[in-house]
Protein backbone atom coordinates (compact mmCIF):
# COMPACT_ATOMS: atom_id res chain seq x y z
CA UNK A 1 0.00 0.00 0.00
CA UNK A 2 1.50 3.54 -1.02
CA UNK A 3 1.86 6.22 1.24
CA UNK A 4 -1.54 8.55 0.65
CA UNK A 5 1.62 11.98 1.52
CA UNK A 6 3.44 11.65 -1.74
CA UNK A 7 0.66 10.50 -3.83
CA UNK A 8 -1.88 11.84 -5.86
CA UNK A 9 -5.12 9.52 -5.95
CA UNK A 10 -3.88 6.95 -3.82
CA UNK A 11 -4.67 3.23 -5.03
CA UNK A 12 -4.43 1.31 -2.20
CA UNK A 13 -3.37 -1.44 -4.93
CA UNK A 14 -2.99 -1.75 -8.19
CA UNK A 15 -5.59 -2.79 -10.26
CA UNK A 16 -4.54 -6.31 -11.70
CA UNK A 17 -2.76 -6.10 -15.29
CA UNK A 18 -0.56 -7.73 -17.78
CA UNK A 19 1.16 -4.42 -18.08
CA UNK A 20 5.06 -4.29 -17.86
CA UNK A 21 6.15 -4.23 -14.41
CA UNK A 22 8.04 -0.95 -15.18
CA UNK A 23 4.77 0.69 -16.27
CA UNK A 24 2.80 -0.96 -12.71
CA UNK A 25 5.01 0.36 -10.19
CA UNK A 26 4.24 4.06 -11.23
CA UNK A 27 0.44 3.39 -11.72
CA UNK A 28 -1.22 6.16 -10.09
CA UNK A 29 -4.84 5.85 -10.76
CA UNK A 30 -7.28 5.72 -8.68
CA UNK A 31 -9.73 2.75 -10.57
CA UNK A 32 -9.53 1.35 -13.60
CA UNK A 33 -11.07 2.87 -16.68
CA UNK A 34 -10.46 0.22 -19.42
CA UNK A 35 -13.16 -2.95 -18.62
CA UNK A 36 -16.00 -0.06 -18.84
CA UNK A 37 -14.68 1.23 -21.95
CA UNK A 38 -15.66 -2.84 -24.13
CA UNK A 39 -12.48 -2.24 -26.08
CA UNK A 40 -12.61 -4.06 -29.09
CA UNK A 41 -9.72 -5.02 -31.27
CA UNK A 42 -8.62 -2.43 -34.25
CA UNK A 43 -10.08 0.57 -32.30
CA UNK A 44 -8.05 4.04 -31.80
CA UNK A 45 -7.92 4.33 -28.28
CA UNK A 46 -6.48 7.58 -26.53
CA UNK A 47 -5.48 7.83 -22.83
CA UNK A 48 -5.06 11.67 -21.27
CA UNK A 49 -2.67 11.69 -18.85
CA UNK A 50 -1.01 8.15 -19.57
CA UNK A 51 2.18 8.49 -17.18
CA UNK A 52 4.01 5.55 -17.02
CA UNK A 53 1.69 3.73 -19.08
CA UNK A 54 -0.63 1.32 -17.08
CA UNK A 55 -3.67 1.52 -18.83
CA UNK A 56 -2.06 2.01 -22.06
CA UNK A 57 -0.11 -1.24 -21.89
CA UNK A 58 -3.71 -2.97 -20.77
CA UNK A 59 -5.26 -1.23 -23.83
CA UNK A 60 -2.87 -2.21 -26.21
CA UNK A 61 -3.41 -5.85 -25.86
CA UNK A 62 -7.40 -5.39 -26.43
CA UNK A 63 -6.88 -3.36 -29.41
CA UNK A 64 -4.15 -6.09 -30.85
CA UNK A 65 -2.25 -5.07 -33.92
CA UNK A 66 -5.15 -3.35 -35.56
CA UNK A 67 -5.43 -0.68 -33.06
CA UNK A 68 -3.64 1.58 -31.61
CA UNK A 69 -3.35 3.02 -28.09
CA UNK A 70 -1.88 6.60 -27.87
CA UNK A 71 -0.67 8.17 -24.26
CA UNK A 72 -1.06 11.67 -23.80
CA UNK A 73 1.19 13.07 -21.08
CA UNK A 74 2.28 16.80 -19.57
CA UNK A 75 5.09 15.68 -18.16
CA UNK A 76 8.49 14.45 -20.07
CA UNK A 77 9.70 12.20 -17.85
CA UNK A 78 6.56 10.39 -18.19
CA UNK A 79 6.40 10.26 -21.46
CA UNK A 80 10.22 9.40 -22.08
CA UNK A 81 9.76 6.24 -19.00
CA UNK A 82 6.24 5.26 -20.84
CA UNK A 83 8.54 4.91 -24.21
CA UNK A 84 11.37 3.16 -22.25
CA UNK A 85 8.88 0.31 -21.43
CA UNK A 86 6.92 0.31 -24.79
CA UNK A 87 10.10 -0.29 -26.79
CA UNK A 88 11.91 -2.75 -23.91
CA UNK A 89 8.75 -4.98 -24.38
CA UNK A 90 8.39 -4.58 -28.17
CA UNK A 91 4.94 -2.76 -27.66
CA UNK A 92 4.47 -1.89 -31.59
CA UNK A 93 0.96 -0.56 -31.43
CA UNK A 94 1.23 2.04 -28.91
CA UNK A 95 2.79 5.76 -28.55
CA UNK A 96 3.50 8.46 -26.31
CA UNK A 97 2.77 12.11 -26.73
CA UNK A 98 3.99 14.88 -25.19
CA UNK A 99 1.17 17.26 -24.73
CA UNK A 100 -1.54 18.54 -22.34
CA UNK A 101 -5.22 17.41 -22.08
CA UNK A 102 -6.47 20.94 -22.86
CA UNK A 103 -4.99 20.79 -26.13
CA UNK A 104 -4.75 17.09 -27.03
CA UNK A 105 -2.45 16.89 -30.15
CA UNK A 106 -4.54 14.82 -32.19
CA UNK A 107 -6.66 15.45 -35.06
CA UNK A 108 -10.73 15.75 -34.39
CA UNK A 109 -12.98 12.52 -34.82
CA UNK A 110 -9.83 10.31 -34.62
CA UNK A 111 -10.46 8.26 -31.74
CA UNK A 112 -12.62 5.63 -30.79
CA UNK A 113 -12.30 5.69 -26.92
CA UNK A 114 -10.87 8.49 -24.53
CA UNK A 115 -9.89 6.69 -21.00
CA UNK A 116 -8.51 8.71 -18.35
CA UNK A 117 -7.40 7.83 -14.77
CA UNK A 118 -7.02 9.90 -11.85
CA UNK A 119 -5.82 12.99 -14.07
CA UNK A 120 -9.32 15.37 -15.11
CA UNK A 121 -9.00 16.66 -11.42
CA UNK A 122 -5.70 18.13 -11.81
CA UNK A 123 -7.12 19.83 -14.77
CA UNK A 124 -8.31 23.58 -13.15
CA UNK A 125 -10.73 23.94 -16.16
CA UNK A 126 -12.41 20.60 -16.52
CA UNK A 127 -14.95 21.37 -19.44
CA UNK A 128 -11.67 22.62 -21.65
CA UNK A 129 -10.62 19.03 -21.65
CA UNK A 130 -13.82 17.27 -21.93
CA UNK A 131 -14.33 19.23 -24.78
CA UNK A 132 -11.36 18.43 -26.33
CA UNK A 133 -11.99 14.72 -25.38
CA UNK A 134 -15.64 15.60 -27.41
CA UNK A 135 -13.29 16.97 -30.42
CA UNK A 136 -10.96 13.71 -30.69
CA UNK A 137 -13.42 10.97 -30.81
CA UNK A 138 -15.63 9.94 -33.81
CA UNK A 139 -19.39 10.31 -33.89
CA UNK A 140 -20.39 7.22 -31.11
CA UNK A 141 -17.06 7.20 -29.50
CA UNK A 142 -16.81 6.49 -26.12
CA UNK A 143 -15.18 8.41 -22.91
CA UNK A 144 -14.67 6.73 -19.62
CA UNK A 145 -12.59 8.29 -16.57
CA UNK A 146 -12.01 6.96 -13.35
CA UNK A 147 -11.32 9.86 -11.79
CA UNK A 148 -11.71 11.84 -7.53
CA UNK A 149 -14.77 13.44 -6.77
CA UNK A 150 -15.80 15.10 -3.63
CA UNK A 151 -18.30 15.60 -1.52
CA UNK A 152 -20.83 18.10 -1.82
CA UNK A 153 -20.19 19.94 1.68
CA UNK A 154 -16.52 19.12 2.23
CA UNK A 155 -14.43 21.80 2.84
CA UNK A 156 -11.63 21.97 0.67
CA UNK A 157 -9.29 24.53 0.51
CA UNK A 158 -8.47 25.03 -3.46
CA UNK A 159 -5.06 26.88 -2.84
CA UNK A 160 -3.61 24.25 -0.57
CA UNK A 161 -0.33 22.54 -2.39
CA UNK A 162 -0.73 19.46 -0.60
CA UNK A 163 -4.44 19.32 -1.48
CA UNK A 164 -3.46 19.68 -4.89
CA UNK A 165 -1.20 17.00 -4.71
CA UNK A 166 -3.31 14.60 -2.51
CA UNK A 167 -5.64 15.55 -5.69
CA UNK A 168 -8.36 16.56 -3.26
CA UNK A 169 -7.72 20.51 -4.00
CA UNK A 170 -9.34 20.03 -8.00
CA UNK A 171 -12.21 17.39 -6.97
CA UNK A 172 -15.80 18.31 -7.91
CA UNK A 173 -19.04 17.38 -6.68
CA UNK A 174 -19.94 14.21 -8.87
CA UNK A 175 -23.40 16.49 -10.47
CA UNK A 176 -20.45 19.20 -11.42
CA UNK A 177 -18.32 16.82 -12.99
CA UNK A 178 -21.05 14.96 -14.89
CA UNK A 179 -22.77 18.42 -15.82
CA UNK A 180 -19.39 19.26 -17.14
CA UNK A 181 -19.54 15.82 -19.37
CA UNK A 182 -23.12 16.98 -20.76
CA UNK A 183 -21.96 20.60 -21.45
CA UNK A 184 -19.06 19.55 -23.12
CA UNK A 185 -21.78 17.71 -25.82
CA UNK A 186 -22.22 14.15 -24.15
CA UNK A 187 -24.77 11.86 -23.83
CA UNK A 188 -25.82 8.49 -22.02
CA UNK A 189 -23.30 9.94 -18.64
CA UNK A 190 -23.40 6.99 -16.20
CA UNK A 191 -21.69 6.41 -13.12
CA UNK A 192 -20.37 2.84 -13.40
CA UNK A 193 -18.47 2.52 -10.47
CA UNK A 194 -18.06 4.76 -6.87
CA UNK A 195 -15.87 3.67 -3.89
CA UNK A 196 -16.29 6.14 -1.39
CA UNK A 197 -13.23 7.22 0.87
CA UNK A 198 -11.97 4.79 3.28
CA UNK A 199 -14.37 2.63 3.91
CA UNK A 200 -12.45 -0.29 4.21
CA UNK A 201 -14.29 -2.88 1.78
CA UNK A 202 -13.07 -2.14 -1.77
CA UNK A 203 -9.67 -2.44 -3.18
CA UNK A 204 -9.47 1.51 -3.55
CA UNK A 205 -9.63 4.00 -0.95
CA UNK A 206 -8.84 7.76 -1.47
CA UNK A 207 -6.69 9.53 1.26
CA UNK A 208 -9.31 11.85 2.79
CA UNK A 209 -12.96 11.44 3.57
CA UNK A 210 -15.18 12.92 1.94
CA UNK A 211 -13.58 12.02 -1.13
CA UNK A 212 -14.47 8.98 -3.66
CA UNK A 213 -13.29 7.69 -6.69
CA UNK A 214 -15.68 7.04 -9.76
CA UNK A 215 -15.66 5.32 -12.96
CA UNK A 216 -17.53 7.43 -15.59
CA UNK A 217 -18.73 6.37 -19.16
CA UNK A 218 -20.19 8.84 -21.99
CA UNK A 219 -20.20 8.85 -25.25
CA UNK A 220 -20.66 11.32 -28.31
CA UNK A 221 -23.61 11.39 -30.46
CA UNK A 222 -23.44 10.01 -33.48
CA UNK A 223 -25.89 12.62 -34.54
CA UNK A 224 -25.15 16.00 -33.15
CA UNK A 225 -28.52 17.04 -32.91
CA UNK A 226 -29.70 14.95 -30.27
C1 LIG B 1 -2.15 10.92 -10.93
S1 LIG B 1 -1.15 10.71 -12.32
C2 LIG B 1 -2.06 9.43 -13.19
C3 LIG B 1 -1.23 8.76 -14.24
C4 LIG B 1 -1.88 7.57 -14.94
N1 LIG B 1 -3.15 7.91 -15.53
C5 LIG B 1 -2.05 6.39 -14.01
O1 LIG B 1 -3.18 5.93 -13.81
O2 LIG B 1 -1.05 5.91 -13.49
C6 LIG B 1 -1.52 12.18 -13.27
C7 LIG B 1 -0.79 12.28 -14.61
O3 LIG B 1 -1.42 13.31 -15.36
C8 LIG B 1 -0.44 14.11 -15.97
N2 LIG B 1 -1.07 15.43 -16.16
C9 LIG B 1 -1.52 16.27 -15.19
N3 LIG B 1 -2.07 17.36 -15.75
C10 LIG B 1 -1.96 17.20 -17.10
C11 LIG B 1 -2.34 17.99 -18.23
N4 LIG B 1 -2.94 19.17 -18.07
N5 LIG B 1 -2.07 17.53 -19.46
C12 LIG B 1 -1.46 16.32 -19.62
N6 LIG B 1 -1.07 15.54 -18.60
C13 LIG B 1 -1.33 15.96 -17.35
C14 LIG B 1 0.73 14.08 -15.02
O4 LIG B 1 1.94 14.38 -15.68
C15 LIG B 1 0.68 12.64 -14.51
O5 LIG B 1 1.44 11.78 -15.31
Amino acid sequence: MRECSDSCCCPQSTPSSTAPPEASQIYDGCGSPIEPAGIKEGEIVVDLGSGGGFDVFRASKLVGQSGRVIGIDATPEMIWSARETAKKYSFSNVEFRLGEIEHIPLDSGSADVVVSNCVINLAPDKLVVFREAHRILKPGGRLVVSDVIAERNLKIDRNDPKAWAECVAGALPESEYLGLIKEAGFTGIQTAEKTSGQDGKTTQSCCSSGISAVVLTATKPRNPNV
